[in-house]
């Protein structure tokens, strides 16, 4: 039996400066040392970044999905993150981490997290994906591009370890449920719920013919796990490319025409998601708009070589301008829809209380005989 090596991205908002603008440097030096010191012991290596608000702990390790010492290293991180944040008065400090203690592991404690363990080929090249302003069905439609769309993943009709397709987990966010579905034979039935960002989620994608992990979202929704909003879910993803996987390129490729995601302002508004580099993910304008970045891995046995910032390219130049464009568009509906999310999706709403105040002013409207 060959030795699997996992990849865990966990990732948490612990405050920001200035307001949701971005986590600083002094918040990463922290969680750097609390991973650095578990190299070894617990890791084999680890980046530490930020995408706008949130922290990203990038980490390898043998221990497996879910295992108490990682998620217990990364609560610890974000815990010590927390106490500088509030020495500092940073906006938000601690607001992800909504329990008190850590148990077990950071599902349904705040924390985002993807991860997925593999044997690690001769060569092993993953992306991790960072969003911020964003919730984690921004991946539904690219990650159907990158493995069920030919027109983007050419690999899917010249490469045969994928012609056989990929399979999709999908998570109903609302009622708790997930369903696997198979493409090509069911991507219409995949694109039926997908395609509602309100309800469904792609959670895991696997290569069909041997069932090798390919992708995984995190998937976490913090309003849902909280009862109340305390934040966007800004997700992360992690992809292996190559070799009967798609190519870096394919996984690039739906980036290089944004769409629209919900988030964004008070996590209430459709907006483009902007491809930038790991300098340029600092949401600001209307705080947003939603970004993402791209960071390109090699493991050597389980050490992160790299990162190559993928999107710090001039290929995704014109991505962004038109993001900014699409932005501008929509920008002007203020909060008219299609601009303001439905309200089932709202993170923030006063409609309730409006209609409370409003209810005994509403009057019949008669019926036409
Ligand atoms: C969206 C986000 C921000 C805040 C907004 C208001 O995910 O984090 O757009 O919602 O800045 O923040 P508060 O309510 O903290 O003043
Ligand atoms: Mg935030
Ligand atoms: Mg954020």
């Amino acid at each position: 039996m060959e030795e699997k090596i996992t990849i865990s991205v966990i990732k948490a908002d612990v405050g920001g400066l200035c307001g949701h603008t971005e986590a600083p440097e002094e918040l990463l030096d922290v969680c750097d040392c609390i991973l650095e010191e578990a190299v070894d012991e617990i890791l084999i290596d680890y980046y530490v970044t930020r995408c706008g608000d949130d922290i990203n702990l990038i980490m390898t390790h043998k221990l497996g999905v879910d295992n108490e010492k990682v998620h217990g290293l990364a609560w610890r991180a974000f815990e010590e993150a927390t106490k500088v944040a509030k020495e500092l008065k940073l906006y938000g400090a601690g607001q992800d981490l909504l329990a008190e203690a850590f148990s077990g592991n950071v599902r349904g404690m705040g924390p985002g997290c993807a991860e997925m363990e593999f044997v690690e080929r001769p060569s092993e090249p993953v992306i991790v994906f960072c969003c911020d302003k964003t919730d984690p069905s921004a991946f539904n439609l690219p990650l159907y591009k990158i493995f069920a769309d030919p027109f983007n993943t050419a690999g899917l009709v010249y490469d045969k370890s994928m012609i056989g397709g990929f399979k999709f987990d999908v998570l109903d966010i609302i009622d708790n449920k997930q369903v696997t579905l198979k493409a090509p034979e069911e991507s219409y039935q995949l694109l039926a719920l997908i395609g509602n960002l309100e309800k469904y989620c792609i959670k895991r994608v696997y290569r069909a013919k041997d069932n090798e992990i390919a992708a995984v979202v995190s998937s976490e929704k913090l309003n849902l796990i909280a009862g109340k909003y305390i934040g966007k879910d800004d997700p992360v993803a992690i992809v292996r490319a190559q070799s009967g996987m798609p190519a870096v390129g394919e996984i690039l490729e739906p980036f290089a025409n944004p769409h629209l995601v919900p988030g964004w302002m008070r996590g209430s508004h459709w907006g483009p998601l902007m491809p930038v580099s790991e300098d340029d993910a600092r949401p600001t304008r209307f705080d947003g708009p939603p970004r993402i970045m791209a960071l390109g891995f090699q493991l050597s046995n389980g050490r992160l070589i790299g990162p190559n910032d993928l999107f710090d390219d001039v290929a995704f130049k014109r991505a962004r301008e038109k993001a900014l464009k699409m932005a501008d568009m929509i920008r002007s509906m203020g909060p008219f829809q299609p601009h303001r999310l439905p309200e089932t999706m709202l993170e923030y709403t006063t409609v309730p209380e409006i209609m409370k105040e409003l209810k005994g002013r509403f009057v019949e409207v008669e019926k036409k005989k």
